[in-house]
């Protein structure tokens, strides 16, 4: 990379959002949306696999959408097993290395036994990790990491991020949000400190590799601070 060529960006989030609107729009079940929520996902790991992300982190299920109803919550388990199951052999070929962040083990045993199959099966590989966040909530994650940083001596913004699940990622560059909506819900608050950030109207069903790929690029024409001049 030459002196004066911009960063590229190393870590990318999305809060993958829209699926039920996307459904709505063509009068299909809100279950189909978040069926096609699955096939976004699938195009845009392979988008971030191409253009070299270290790591891509989804916002799969938050520590809030335990209020959804029952029949949604089981829906979006049983894709997220099916998703596993079907993607998991193309994943440890290509270099994925699969990750959770957030409360996992909250989930039913055996939704929780797969992903712990899946993190052991593609933990040695080192191309693009993929963090998904499953029951997870920022608050929660830097609750967790205060009390660990605690336990072990100073509590200091260098103790808690090493405590967070996110420290063996590169810090965060960019946060997505899909569906036009323009808040955090709760994801990533600390790592989002001096992230640059894209608010999108596309609804998650319709988010593309190329999407990302535009995103990136809008993201190498940002100028980053970081409090300076
Ligand atoms: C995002 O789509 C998927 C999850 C939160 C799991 P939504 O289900 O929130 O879709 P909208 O926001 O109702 O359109
Ligand atoms: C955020 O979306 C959570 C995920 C994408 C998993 P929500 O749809 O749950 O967020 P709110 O309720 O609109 O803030
Ligand atoms: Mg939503």
């Amino acid at each position: 990379m030459g002196k004066d060529e911009p960063a590229r960006a190393r870590h990318v989030a999305i809060i993958m959002d829209g699926n039920g609107r996307w459904a709505k729009k063509r009068h299909l079940p809100r279950a189909l949306g978040h069926q096609r929520g699955v096939e976004a996902v699938r195009r845009v790991v392979r988008g971030a696999r191409e253009l070299g992300l270290e790591a891509l982190t989804l916002y799969a299920f938050s520590t809030e959408n335990w209020r959804r109803p029952e029949e949604e919550v089981s829906d979006l388990m049983s894709l997220m097993k099916r998703f596993i199951v079907s993607d998991l052999d193309e994943f440890a070929e290509a270099g994925v290395r699969l990750k959770i962040i957030g409360d996992y083990r909250a989930f039913k045993s055996d939704v929780v036994e797969l992903v712990e199959k899946a993190m052991a099966r593609t933990a040695g590989n080192t191309g693009t990790t993929l963090a998904v966040a499953l029951n997870y909530g920022s608050q929660d994650e830097i609750a967790r990491a205060a009390a660990k940083a605690a336990a072990k001596g100073p509590v200091t913004p260098e103790t808690i991020s090493a405590e967070l699940d996110t420290a063996d990622l590169p810090p965060l560059d960019l946060l997505i949000r899909t569906s036009g909506e323009v808040r955090l819900s709760n994801f990533l608050l600390w790592q989002a400190a001096y992230a640059e950030m894209l608010f999108t109207d596309v609804l998650w069903p319709d988010f593309t590799a190329g999407h990302l790929k535009d995103a990136l690029e809008t993201f190498v024409s940002r100028e980053r601070r970081y409090g300076g001049r």
